[in-house]
């Protein structure tokens, strides 16, 4: 039978703590959702003890996943512990991540505590953590930089008290491949118990090895791996996902192993990631970026034409890449609307696809082709649509190169329709200054993209912009053929989203 690795994503809790990547609960809940139908076998919902919205992200994960485990992070202190248990205690498979330090730099330095003092911790907290949860994994913070035998000692201490699950982080991206290999093989050989533990692995990306690192950690016996989508995380992030998913998968007869992975979930869930975030992977990204399937040199289009595995190990369609055809127009009707959701891999609710066909139909009075990009983009959009404190109705532009930009802005405040007039330094300047008269916040902008979705004069264009208000930092997207309304709805999203809403 084959091997199993188990995937274990982190990017609600260490992939969430990139800069500029923090997501609020309604978008969790949604990653996590899409989580689910990828197939993730654990989902890292956050790190309950870290904030109240931290906790209040946990808990709401952990009612809504059915079929993967949720767990959450906790330091080896009872006050974490007891708040993961909180968190999670309503999810179906509920899981209390414990760790601590074990590297002498680690040791002296952040916890100030002696190897004995670990090794007591490790045993106390682990042993209390088993008493409210029967999953338990333990994870040996800065582990690669750790002394081997006293590393060991720390993780036959944690599967003593209970731990069935026991992660060897590279926490600051710092291994070569080789020596995660050894580091797995070690603890493995020198683990005491006759139990059967999960051996996972967690590795940074600092040196850029943060895949070769955890492929060389399952060849060496582990079977669980953590990562994150998009490869997101601390600093230079984490060991990404799909790199690891897709490289099992295509090497097969080398790993001998494969995932509970739906491979055709990895573009969509990347897309969600960035639509969330606002962050978007480079385009020679392996496996999601936008020229992982391009061809430029002639001599690489002729081969992939005779025969695309000349230059191509994975094909688009193994990770759901929409091919970009025209599938619908203005004419189509509910029916094949509803088809082409399915086909895409989508399953919406009857109040979203009603959403979201009002949306198509708009947009296919304006466009000629709405192709299976434009319906991704449309889906995903609404997927992340916070409540509306502020709804956008119309705008009206007066602008040019020898006069002032003026916007003329009306928005829906509960129910009634506000209308302002602003100039600025251009139109979307002026557009933002007109909704600032009207929303009455301070906020400044801070950063501003705009891309297309699609090709051609009528493409769909996207923005995303970053607000800060109330010294938080909020990303808000956009989506139009016009790029003054995509600009506004942008705008008004990031706003929306300062506003408090019970949730969903
Ligand atoms: O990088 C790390 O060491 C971690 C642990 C808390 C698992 O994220
Ligand atoms: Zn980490």
């Amino acid at each position: 039978m084959d091997k199993i690795i188990k995937i274990f994503d982190t990017t609600l809790r260490d992939g969430e703590q990139a800069p500029g990547c923090s997501m609020n609960v309604n978008e969790k809940v949604e990653f996590a959702l899409q989580l689910e139908r990828l197939g993730v076998d654990v989902i890292e919902a956050g790190f309950a003890v870290s904030s109240p919205k931290d906790f209040e992200s946990v808990s709401v994960v952990s009612e809504k996943i059915k079929t993967s485990v949720v767990s959450s992070l906790a330091r080896a202190v009872k006050g974490d512990i007891d708040k993961a248990y909180e968190a999670t205690k309503l999810a179906v498979h509920p899981r209390i991540h414990v760790f601590i330090a074990t590297s002498d730099l680690h040791l002296k330095h952040k916890l100030n505590m002696t190897r004995e003092q670990v090794i007591a911790s490790i045993a106390q907290n682990v042993a209390y953590a088993k008493t409210l949860c029967d999953d338990i994994e333990f994870s040996a913070e800065d582990a690669s930089r750790s002394d081997r035998e006293f590393l060991s000692l720390a993780y036959n201490t944690a599967v003593n008290a209970g731990a069935n699950v026991i992660n060897i982080p590279d926490t600051v991206g710092y291994a070569t491949p080789n020596e995660m290999f050894e580091l797995v093989s070690y603890i493995k050989e020198n683990l005491t118990t006759n139990n059967a533990v999960e051996i996972s692995v967690h590795c940074h990306d600092d040196l850029g090895l943060g895949t070769a690192c955890s492929l060389a950690a399952l060849k060496a016996g582990a079977t669980q791996v953590e990562c994150t989508v998009n490869g997101i995380g601390e600093r230079a992030g984490n060991a990404s996902l799909e790199e690891i998913v897709m490289g099992i998968h295509t090497r097969y007869d080398y790993y001998k192993a494969t995932t509970n992975i739906n491979t055709k979930q990895l573009y969509r869930t990347s897309k969600l990631l960035s639509t969330i975030t606002g962050i978007t992977v480079a385009p020679n990204k392996a496996i999601v970026g936008a020229n992982a399937f391009a061809h430029e040199s002639g001599i690489h289009q002729h081969g992939v034409m005779q025969e695309r595995t000349t230059y191509e190990v994975i094909s688009p369609e193994d990770i759901g890449i929409p091919q970009n055809k025209m599938v619908l127009g203005k004419h189509s009707g509910k029916h094949a609307f509803k088809d082409r959701i399915v086909t895409l891999g989508y399953s919406l609710g009857d109040a979203d696809l009603e959403k979201a066909f009002h949306e198509f139909k708009i947009l296919a009075d304006k466009k000629k082709n709405v192709t299976d990009n434009d319906i991704e983009a449309l889906v995903s959009h609404n997927a992340v649509e916070h409540h509306k404190a502020y709804e956008y109705i119309s705008f009206v532009i007066n602008s040019g190169n020898t006069i002032t930009s003026t916007a003329n802005v009306k928005l829906c405040v509960e129910g009634q329709i506000i209308e302002k007039v602003a100039t600025g330094d251009g139109p979307v300047d002026a557009c933002f200054k007109a909704i600032n008269k009207i929303v009455k916040l301070n906020v400044n902008l801070e950063n501003y993209t705009i891309q297309s979705v699609t090709e051609g004069v009528d493409a769909l264009g996207e923005v995303s912009v970053k607000i800060s208000a109330d010294k938080k930092f909020i990303m808000g997207r956009g989506l139009s053929t016009d790029i003054i309304e995509a600009s506004i709805k942008a705008y008004l999203n990031a706003i929306n989203k300062t506003v408090p809403v019970l949730l969903i």
